[in-house]
């Protein structure tokens, strides 16, 4: 099988997990039982294990802090099987924390504390595009000036980027990102960028025709949570339903789909019908269990779950 070289620039974060049974209205305290975790994550090493997990060589380019969240990733990462080289500390930053809250349906509401995150500057970037990947995967939870610069190396060397747009801020300069091979924003962020709620297909093609003017994307993909995926190459569009699960927990659902949609779309002469079938089932299996960087499915699990389920997709 062919192994694409993808190099991830993004954020790596501890996230403090719990679940919750009900949001405490404003003033109010409520005491939950089931407890709390420090569990590895940040969409950009979600992504960048998935990159791994899905059978393509993984580079990851990121930056912790100088403290024992960032020693515990470190440590992590170095037994992940991913490229650490250009994993790098920050000596005047804590690692970037997340705050993950999980409802009972299995959604989560994130708030992020960027720390050691906001200092991946574009040196770091510089060096490690130097590994000559096949593709760029690049995310938004880092400086929007190393978001750009990315963008910058990824043309000036000729490699396909491939976008998870999260999170979205409206004010985000999309317009330079300049060539972008693939963009992949969730609902809540196609929101953000278009004012359009992807939320019939009517309006999906809106969203990225929308999107299509602010930013010159060769395919835009909407990750569509319980409802799947959009697809939209400029001319044609597809509608791919999600497959039926267990909902665990949906975080890092969508860093998984990205990274499952960029190797197979790498793989497979970059065909983004069967790139988006192979996510949503990525993106499918991850919900099923709890956590992030922990829930991230293998190629394998991928090929059990077509067996099983006698899906209709050439392994
Ligand atoms: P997160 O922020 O939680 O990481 P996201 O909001 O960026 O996720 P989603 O659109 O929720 O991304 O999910 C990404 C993909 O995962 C979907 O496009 C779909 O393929 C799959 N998925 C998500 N939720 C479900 C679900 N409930 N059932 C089946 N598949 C799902
Ligand atoms: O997409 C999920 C991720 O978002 C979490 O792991 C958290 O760290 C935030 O970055």
């Amino acid at each position: 099988m062919n192994k694409p070289r993808i190099l991830t620039v993004g954020s790596a974060n501890i996230d403090l997990m719990a679940r919750i049974t009900k949001f405490p209205s404003v003033g109010q305290t409520v005491k939950e039982k089931s407890g709390y975790e420090y569990k590895p994550g940040g969409k950009g090493a979600n992504a960048a294990y998935a990159v791994h997990r899905m059978g393509g060589e993984s580079i990851f380019c990121a930056k912790l802090g100088n403290d024992t969240h960032g020693a515990r990733l470190n440590s992590i990462y170095a037994n992940s099987g991913m490229d650490t080289r250009f994993i790098s500390q920050c000596s005047h930053e804590r690692t970037g924390l997340a705050m993950v809250m999980v409802e009972p349906n299995g959604n989560n509401r994130i708030v992020v504390y960027p720390g050691a995150n906001e200092y991946l500057g574009r040196g770091d970037v510089e060096n490690a595009v130097l590994c000559y990947p096949d593709a760029i995967l690049l995310g938004f939870e880092i400086p929007v000036e190393t978001v750009i610069a990315t963008a910058e190396f990824a043309k000036e060397l000729d490699i396909p980027l491939i976008v998870d747009a999260g999170p979205a801020e409206k004010n985000f300069p999309l317009e330079y990102l300049g060539k972008v091979e693939v963009f992949s924003p969730n609902e809540t962020e196609t929101y953000i960028y278009t004012g359009i709620k992807p939320d019939t297909t009517d309006k999906c093609l809106k969203a990225c025709m929308a999107l299509l003017n602010r930013v010159d994307a060769k395919v835009i993909v909407l990750k569509l949570g319980s409802k799947g995926c959009y697809v939209f190459d400029g001319t044609y569009f597809y509608v791919m339903p999600a497959y039926s699960v267990d909902v665990q927990d949906t975080t890092a659902a969508g860093d998984v789909f990205t990274a499952a949609f960029a190797v197979e779309y790498m793989r497979n002469g970059k065909n983004f019908k069967r790139a988006a079938a192979y996510a949503n089932m990525a993106g499918a299996l991850c919900v099923t269990k709890d956590g992030a960087f922990e829930s991230v499915p293998s190629h394998s699990d991928i090929c059990d779950f077509v067996l099983k389920n006698e899906i209709n997709y050439q392994l």
